[in-house]
């Protein structure tokens, strides 16, 4: 069990009083990886801090475990498998890499097929996953594919009829191709939603509609006793996880809505920032730097919560991302070894878009009682093609509201005082295409990663997730034993 003594008795100083005293902190912490400039000098980490956390990162073999990770070692312990989500990018496991290369082979196989119109033309991609089969892809072609005009795609994850009615309007189910994404091909919502675009496209008189369906999963047996042919499935391996799994076939609406070479570029993005978080020292190395702060807040100062806000129309999926990647990796209250794990895991991640939030919630980030540690995101390149002071504007907002958060102000009237000293760190981006995407994306899972080996949990199973599933399966078979509020509740929407 990690040793957090030193940490807890660090100094707490105030921001500005770290500046003042360490002429050398902008650059100590600062970094430029991949594309991205990483500015951690607003948090509360020292030079001490960062030798703090690299003595506990050393008690608790974090560099082992990395290369465990990389090797294909089960560092998966409670499903006893590999994570095996970096083979994807070229970097891991001769065997995992291969086997990788040649699913991507056969996606990008099955792409210039359907760009050869062997399906007849096709115009709309009908993307049903939910997770991470859904939130990945999603935030893929939302922050790359505008402006394109290669394939209408739509993502629907939820089982509210709503969201397919809604793309039912706009798509032709003639030129509609269906993509089933899920690991597991057993999600009771993806498996309803599939089921009615299948319908849907039967009732507007699709010959075969069965054969419009492309299935990404890591089960293709079950996709085959589903109905879909053996050649539109696109597997990928069980050790690659949903909320990891962008990269793999689940990828695919951003692969074939983007172009194969924006998706090689995702992942030579990524790539990269394997190799950094692989090979740089860890006072130097980005995902271990955003990690440490990480835990400084929950640990120390008791931070529950953390929020990205990102300061471009272009990532403003990328708050839902981060909380599927964050709480459903570390949201757990055992360690590895099945012991309670006796302090707080993740942090609630929360978040928006800058500048509205800053009219929404940002009162509560400068004058309310709870300590948040805020994550700015910006790209220097914009991304509109309005006049350069909109996007002039939009970067100077988030770089003055880190400045207020940390300085404050004071007045006579405490109303109107702001008590300063409150963290931020800025990921400032040089521009917003495939590969830096890639790069950011991938330092945020190995963040995740750290901040896991540091706390001694699996980041990489998610049964939290089971009980409820379990109780709705009872409960829409008519059974389940309830109590007297559930049992009231399915009463009076149903009466039964
Ligand atoms: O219920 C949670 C979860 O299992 C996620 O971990 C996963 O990303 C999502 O459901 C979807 O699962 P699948 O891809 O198997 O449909």
């Amino acid at each position: 069990m990690a040793d957090w003594s030193t940490i807890e008795a660090l100094p707490q100083e105030r921001l500005e009083t770290l500046f003042a005293n360490d002429p050398d902190r902008l650059k100590r912490l600062s970094l430029d990886v991949a594309g991205i400039h990483f500015d951690w000098s607003k948090t509360h980490l020292t030079a001490d801090a960062l030798t703090a956390f690299e003595a506990l990162a050393k008690s608790v073999d974090l560099a082992g475990k990395r290369e465990a990770m990389f090797a294909g070692a089960n560092v998966n312990v409670t499903e006893d498998r590999p994570v095996e989500h970096t083979a994807e990018r070229g970097e891991g496991k001769a065997e995992s890499v291969a086997r990788a290369a040649s699913y991507h082979a056969r996606m990008r196989g099955l792409i210039d097929a359907i760009e050869a119109e062997a399906f007849g033309p096709v115009r709309s991609i009908l993307h049903v996953g939910i997770g991470g089969s859904a939130l990945g892809p999603h935030l893929l072609v939302d922050a790359l594919g505008r402006g394109s005009d290669r394939y209408d795609v739509a993502i629907v994850s939820n089982v509210d009829g709503m969201a397919l009615d809604d793309v039912f309007d706009d798509f032709d189910p003639e030129t509609t191709l269906l993509v089933v994404a899920s690991k597991t091909f057993t999600t009771t919502e993806t498996m309803m939603n599939a089921e009615s675009v299948i319908q849907w496209m039967t009732g507007a008189g699709v010959e075969d509609p069965y054969g419009r369906v492309i299935a990404l999963t890591a089960s293709p047996e079950k996709a085959i006793e589903w109905g879909v042919d053996e050649t539109r499935i696109l597997p990928f391996s069980e050790g690659v996880g949903g909320r990891y799994s962008l990269w793999s076939s689940i990828g695919f609406p951003a692969a074939i809505a983007l172009g194969w070479d924006q998706f090689e570029e995702l992942l030579e993005g990524a790539a990269e920032m394997d190799r950094h978080f692989r090979l740089a020292a860890l006072h130097e190395n980005a995902p271990a730097i955003a990690a440490f702060a990480d835990l400084y807040y929950t640990q120390v100062r008791h931070a529950e919560t953390r929020a990205p806000f990102a300061y471009d129309e272009r990532l403003r999926l990328l708050p839902s991302y981060l909380q599927q990647l964050e709480m459903e990796s570390n949201g757990k209250g055992v360690t590895v070894d099945g012991q309670p794990v006796g302090r707080p895991t993740a942090p609630i991640t929360w978040g928006g878009v800058g500048t509205d939030a800053q009219h929404a919630v940002f009162q509560l980030l400068h004058q309310g009682t709870h300590l948040v540690p805020v994550e700015f995101l910006a790209v220097i390149e914009a991304g509109d093609t309005l006049p350069a002071e909109h996007h002039r504007q939009l970067l100077l907002n988030a770089f003055a509201q880190g400045a207020a958060l940390m300085t404050g102000k004071q007045v006579d009237d405490p109303a109107r005082s702001y008590p300063g000293d409150r963290p931020s760190s800025t990921l400032l981006l040089d521009r917003l295409d495939a590969r830096t995407l890639g790069a950011l994306i991938a330092f945020y899972e190995h963040r995740v990663f750290v901040n896991g080996v540091l706390l001694g949990i699996n980041s990489f199973d998610q049964f939290g997730v089971e009980l409820g599933k379990e109780m709705a399966k009872a409960a829409a078979k008519g059974g389940g034993d309830f109590d007297a509020s559930t049992a009231d509740l399915i009463r009076r929407a149903f009466g039964e």
